[in-house]
Parts: C-alpha cells; sequence; structure tokens
C-alpha cells in the first residue's frame, strides 16, 4: 500500500520536474509493547490526543530531502496508518510514502521496510516509532555522517550512572567501566547497500546457531563486519519501553517540542 505526491497529485506542467529521492527512512512500529503492556501496540499508544507514530511519520516527512518512508505497522493497522499519513503529510510532499506490514521481531519487520525502498534509495535511516521525538537535527546529524564516511552512523550517549555487572539473583558481582560505553539510540543510518546486505545475511543465518535476535541495526551491521560510527544522541530521542517512560515523554514532549501537537 503506497501514497506517492506523484501518483496522487500529478506535477502540473510548470513545475519541477519529481526528483527521484534518495533519502530513505524505515520507520518501525510493528512491534507489540509487551513491556509498556498497554494493551494496544506501542506506536499506536496515545500522546496528548496523538499515536506516537505520528510523531515520527511528520519528522520524517519535514525533512528538507527528498525522500521515501517505509511505515511498517501491524498487519491490522495499515487502514489506520494510511489515513494517519493523509492527515499528516501535505499533497505536494517531497516525501512519498509505502505502508509495510511487519515480522515477528524487529530486524524482520526493518527488512521488509527495506524491501519497499525504490532503487533510487542510496541512504537508509533506521528510527524506531517509539522513540517520537527524536528531532529533525539528530536525523540530519546522522544523515551527514553516513554521506561523509560512507560508513554506518548511530547517535549515542555517555552513561551516567554507574554500571555493575549482577547475576540473576540481582546479587552485584563487578562494577563496570563506563568510560567506554554508550547508550545507543535512533535514528541510524547507513548506506542502503551495505545495511540490505547485512540484513539478508542475517537471514541466512537464522536459526540453529543465531543467538540471539539482533536489537537494533547497528549490530546487524557489526555482526557482517562493518564499521559504525557514532554521533552525538539526544535526550529527547528517549525511547517509550515501560510505563515510566510515558512520564518522561510526557515532560519532553512539553519542553522540547512545544507547539508540535499543535502544528500536526
Ligand atoms: N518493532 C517492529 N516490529 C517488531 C518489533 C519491534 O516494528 N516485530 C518496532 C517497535 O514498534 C518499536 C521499535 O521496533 O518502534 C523498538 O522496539 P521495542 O522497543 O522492543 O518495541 P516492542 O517490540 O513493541 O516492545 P516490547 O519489546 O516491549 O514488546
Ligand atoms: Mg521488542
Amino acid at each position: 500500500m503506497s501514497r506517492s505526491a506523484a501518483a496522487n497529485d500529478p506535477t502540473p506542467a510548470d513545475a519541477a520536474p519529481h526528483t527521484l529521492p534518495t533519502l530513505g527512512v524505515v520507520l518501525v512500529a510493528a512491534g507489540r509493547g509487551e513491556r509498556l503492556g498497554a494493551g494496544v501496540p506501542k506506536a499506536f499508544v496515545e500522546l496528548h490526543g496523538r499515536p506516537l507514530v505520528e510523531f515520527g511519520i511528520a519528522t520524517v516527512t519535514s525533512l528538507p530531502h527528498a525522500g521515501h518512508l517505509a511505515l511498517v505497522v501491524p498487519g491490522d493497522r495499515a487502514a489506520e496508518a494510511l489515513e494517519l499519513i493523509d492527515q499528516v503529510v501535505p499533497e505536494r510532499s517531497a516525501w512519498s510514502v509505502t505502508v509495510v506490514p511487519g515480522g515477528r521481531e524487529r530486524h524482520e519487520s526493518v527488512r521488509f521496510g527495506l524491501d519497499a525502498l525504490p532503487a533510487s534509495i542510496d541512504t537508509v535511516l533506521v528510527h524506531d516509532a517509539a522513540r517520537p521525538f527524536a528531532s529533525v537535527e539528530l536525523f540530519e546529524r546522522v544523515i551527514e555522517a553516513v554521506r561523509k564516511t560512507g560508513v554506518s552512523a548511530v547517535p549515542a550517549l555517555p552513561i551516567s550512572d554507574t554500571v555493575k555487572r549482577v547475576d540473576a539473583a540481582g546479587v552485584v558481582h563487578e562494577t563496570v567501566d563506563r568510560a567506554p560505553l554508550v547508550a545507543v539510540q535512533t535514528p541510524q543510518g547507513f548506506p542502503r547497500e551495505l545495511l540490505a546486505a547485512a540484513h539478508s545475511t542475517a537471514q541466512l543465518h537464522d536459526g540453529e546457531d543465531a543467538g540471539s535476535a539482533p536489537t537494533d541495526d547497528a549490530e546487524v551491521v557489526q555482526r557482517s563486519g562493518g564499521t559504525v560510527r557514532t554521533v552525538p544522541g539526544e535526550v529527547r530521542a528517549h525511547k517509550l519501553t515501560t510505563q515510566a517512560d510515558l512520564a518522561l515523554l510526557e515532560a519532553i514532549l512539553e519542553v522540547n517540542v512545544a507547539g508540535v501537537a499543535e502544528a500536526l
């Protein structure tokens, strides 16, 4: 299912020719949100009366690029997702959008999103819908890093808490040196071919010796031998995981995103 500005709204003869998109964004919103336990998929939980995923759609399609958004949602939410797109994305947007049903694991959802990107895309960002307030500036920082270096780039924040290794019973065994540790966020950016190849290799290795499923795309790329660099992350790109994160996101919405909810 897709909506493209070109298909819905033929370009008038005197307008600039439609530029082929080179930036792709896979916005993954197909998770069940089990740790949150809201009874609806996490990306469809509402903040200030808006489903979380709506903030991500608005941010991505406001990026000043000709781009294609692959929005990955639970299969039974596809119609709702298309309605959201019609509300949020202006008809003459330089962004086209495809809605894709997700997979069982996050990496499967990403792969389905990648498969939906047009051939002209050279740079891909993968972003969690569960991080609704990642800023346009953060997206641009990641895009610039990928395009300048030619390797993958992910936002990272230093860890301020003391970090300890514990056993299954919660007994502390040691303090871990936090200096070389960072907390990684999304959007994560990649040369398109590299990410697509890493995901298909990961798929081949699914099964007997698969080990644990990768929880982000940087890990998929690293497992296939790729280099991943970090760029500075931001607190407002915080992810909704448990109920405790809801209050934090409400606060971020009020402090950093004033006017955004109204502008949607
Ligand atoms: N995601 C997805 N498809 C999946 C699993 C996750 O598209 N099969 C998406 C989620 O919608 C979310 C992002 O990946 O935007 C990050 O995943 P996570 O925080 O783990 O979300 P959930 O899997 O929904 O939550 P939980 O693990 O608590 O069930
Ligand atoms: Mg999950």
